[in-house]
């Protein structure tokens, strides 16, 4: 079978780049292009991210496009608390020498999406929605040849994670997520209430770095890091792995349970700004807008990660 094509549109964060390592392990998926966007760090650290991490994997073959400096409205809101200051603290990092695309992401998503037709390409979107909220904006004409948007982003039962009501890329730009959850594309949601079940423990940590490769080293490097923040928040075994699970999804979608529902993002109470209102219980009326998913196979989910990037 031909495989799938994905764009990747992603701030990295550790946990981007775990989700990037997990595609360019598996056969299954077509890169045709990574974007990236303001979010854990601002614009000119996570496009270097991406770069770092595409050669990391061997992968300078594959275009990255730096995207949207800030969100549409509000200004941006970073989370280098977690992340730290390069965003992808933990193992020693290099400058890339690979080249950023001279393209803006924008225009990158909208070239493709017009050329790649009826539908064959997913997007799969790991940060703020800006670039693809600014695509659709631009180009309204995108939507159509959409196969679906599979996302990293919100929560209902389990609350938010950077207010008590929101989570983090939602957050940062509500307005660019109100736009796509209005857009009528096919919409996969991985929220707080399924990534607060993936956790890195110390065990996963060692799979990680008994793997031998470089890129199973680096990964539990950094996950060393990025756990540290949350298991101290949480009280928890481990960190949520987050973004993974987008492109996991793509390659085992059995592994994850959840129901078609309507979500609703709050644009203007300050104090529940970019909460994701999911109508679980069907109340509302609203015809559904997303499949919002709930339960994931955590023990499969990370098998496929110790497959997948020991293959690198
Ligand atoms: C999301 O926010 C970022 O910190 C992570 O990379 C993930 O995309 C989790 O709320
Ligand atoms: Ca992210």
């Amino acid at each position: 079978m031909a495989p799938r094509k994905i764009i990747i549109d992603t701030d990295p964060g550790q946990d981007d780049a775990v989700a990037i390592l997990l595609a360019f392990g598996s056969s299954e998926l077509e890169v045709l292009g990574i974007t990236c966007v303001a979010g854990n760090v601002p614009l000119a650290l996570t496009q270097r991210n991406a770069r770092i991490i595409c050669e990391l994997a061997g992968r300078t073959d594959i275009p990255v496009f730096a995207g949207a400096v800030r969100p549409m409205v509000r200004p941006l809101v970073t989370a280098e608390n977690v992340h730290g200051k390069s965003g992808l603290n933990g193992p020693e990092l290099w400058e890339p020498t690979m080249p950023l695309r001279k393209e803006h992401a924008v225009d990158f998503i909208v070239k493709t999406l017009r050329t790649q037709r009826d539908g064959v390409v997913t997007l799969c979107v790991l940060g703020p929605l800006t670039n693809i909220a600014l695509a659709l904006i631009k180009a309204p004409d995108i939507a159509e040849h959409i196969h679906e948007i599979v996302l990293m982003g919100g929560g209902c039962f389990e609350g938010g994670n950077i207010t008590p009501a929101a989570e983090f890329n939602i957050y940062v730009d509500p307005h660019a997520a109100k736009v796509v959850f209005q857009s009528g594309i096919p919409l996969v949601v991985m929220p707080l209430d399924l990534t607060h079940k993936a956790l890195t423990t110390r065990s996963r940590i060692e799979r990680f770095k008994n793997l031998g490769n470089k890129a199973g080293i680096f990964t539990a490097e950094m996950l060393d890091f990025f756990e540290r923040f949350d298991m101290e928040k949480y009280g928890s075994e481990g960190a949520p792995l987050h973004d993974p699970n987008v492109i996991a999804y793509l390659l085992k979608p059995e592994m994850y349970k959840g129901r078609e529902v309507n979500i609703e993002i709050e644009t203007e109470s300050a104090l529940t700004m970019g909460m994701t209102v999911v109508d679980w219980w069907r109340v509302s009326g609203r015809e559904p807008n997303a499949m919002f998913m709930r339960e994931v196979d955590d023990d499969a989910f990370f098998e496929l990660l110790f497959e997948r990037i020991g293959r690198l």
